[in-house]
């Protein structure tokens, strides 16, 4: 058995070297399982990583070799649909630029409170729009219904959910005053909320992502955010992570980042490793894997 203790990531070429050999991975999101990787190792019977999003796995490839594929659903709603509105609020009421001024002296220097002093946007009463109206989604419509909102949600196969209503993606993205994205990354969803779909959005509207940063057009959304064609982003997640210091988004005060933190509790990732580990388990054990996403490999 070869275990990765740190510091820091497994380069992509140590992984190549520490799997020579081994039937099993127990993977992280950081981890790239890609095609050249899985050819190489024709022993490998499978994959369980430490995370419910798989994008970071060819799975296609996986499978035709019949690998099997395990990840951590479930255990991580809660936690992150807390994250999204812990964005959410964030951004509308600018709390990391208050912050900032805070902790600056500006508050001290400028003795500023004034009527408009640091405005925001009311969350209580404001229309959520919803893409991805999955188990973190709906955790999300469940804290929105909360602040009274009134929640709208797209999926891609509709979902009736009591208490939201389901729309068109462009109908949502055009009435919602926030929009948390929910969704999992994908060769369908992957830059879903492009130039176009951004330019739907209210001026005065709010994005929020925790999902996967490849699902929306970074550069699109800097210049959205930079030019007052939208108010606000809360940013957990991104095309390339970590993300580059000198990134667009970063440089703009209407933008609250996060490193990839959602499901960032120590009893869910507590959670999260006992189900990677009972995945890796059972498969070793010959057994099905509670918790696969290509259970297509197994002979019916
Ligand atoms: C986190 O992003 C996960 O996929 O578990
Ligand atoms: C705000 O702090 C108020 O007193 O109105």
């Amino acid at each position: 058995m070869n275990i990765w203790m740190g510091p820091g990531l497994l380069p992509a070429a140590g992984l190549h070297d520490e799997l020579a050999g081994c039937e099993g991975l127990l993977c992280l999101l950081t981890d790239r399982i890609d095609a050249s990787l899985i050819e190489a190792n024709p022993q490998l019977r499978f994959i369980a990583s430490m995370s419910v999003g798989v994008d970071h796995i060819d799975v296609k490839a996986a499978t035709a070799r019949g690998i099997v594929v395990g990840n951590t659903p479930g255990v991580l709603v809660e936690t992150t649909a807390d994250a999204s509105f812990a964005l959410l609020l964030a951004a509308a009421r600018r709390l990391v630029e208050a912050d900032r001024f805070v902790r600056g002296g500006h508050w001290r220097v400028e003795n500023a409170w004034s009527p408009e002093f640091f405005t925001g946007k009311d969350v209580a009463g404001a229309t959520l729009g919803i893409v991805g109206l999955g188990e973190v989604g709906q955790a999300v419509a469940r804290r929105a219904a909360g602040f009274g909102m009134k929640v709208l949600a797209w999926n891609r196969t509709p979902r009736n959910v009591p208490g939201v209503e389901a729309v068109e993606l462009d109908e949502l993205l055009a009435a919602s005053d926030f929009v948390s994205i929910n969704l999992a990354l994908g060769e369908e969803t992957r830059n879903l909320i492009d130039e176009r779909r951004l330019a739907l959005m209210k001026r005065d509207a709010v994005l929020v992502n925790t999902s996967r940063g490849g699902i929306v057009d970074e550069q699109a959304l800097a210049d959205a955010l930079s030019h007052d064609r939208l108010a606000a982003a809360g940013l957990d997640v991104f095309e390339r992570e970590p993300v580059p210091e000198d990134h667009p988004l970063l440089s703009l005060p209407n933008v609250v980042a996060t490193p990839h933190i959602g499901s960032a509790t120590e009893a869910t990732r507590i959670k999260m490793a006992d189900m990677a580990a009972l995945n890796m388990l059972e498969a070793l054990r010959g057994e099905p894997m509670p918790h696969c996403v290509n259970p297509e490999v197994y002979p019916s």
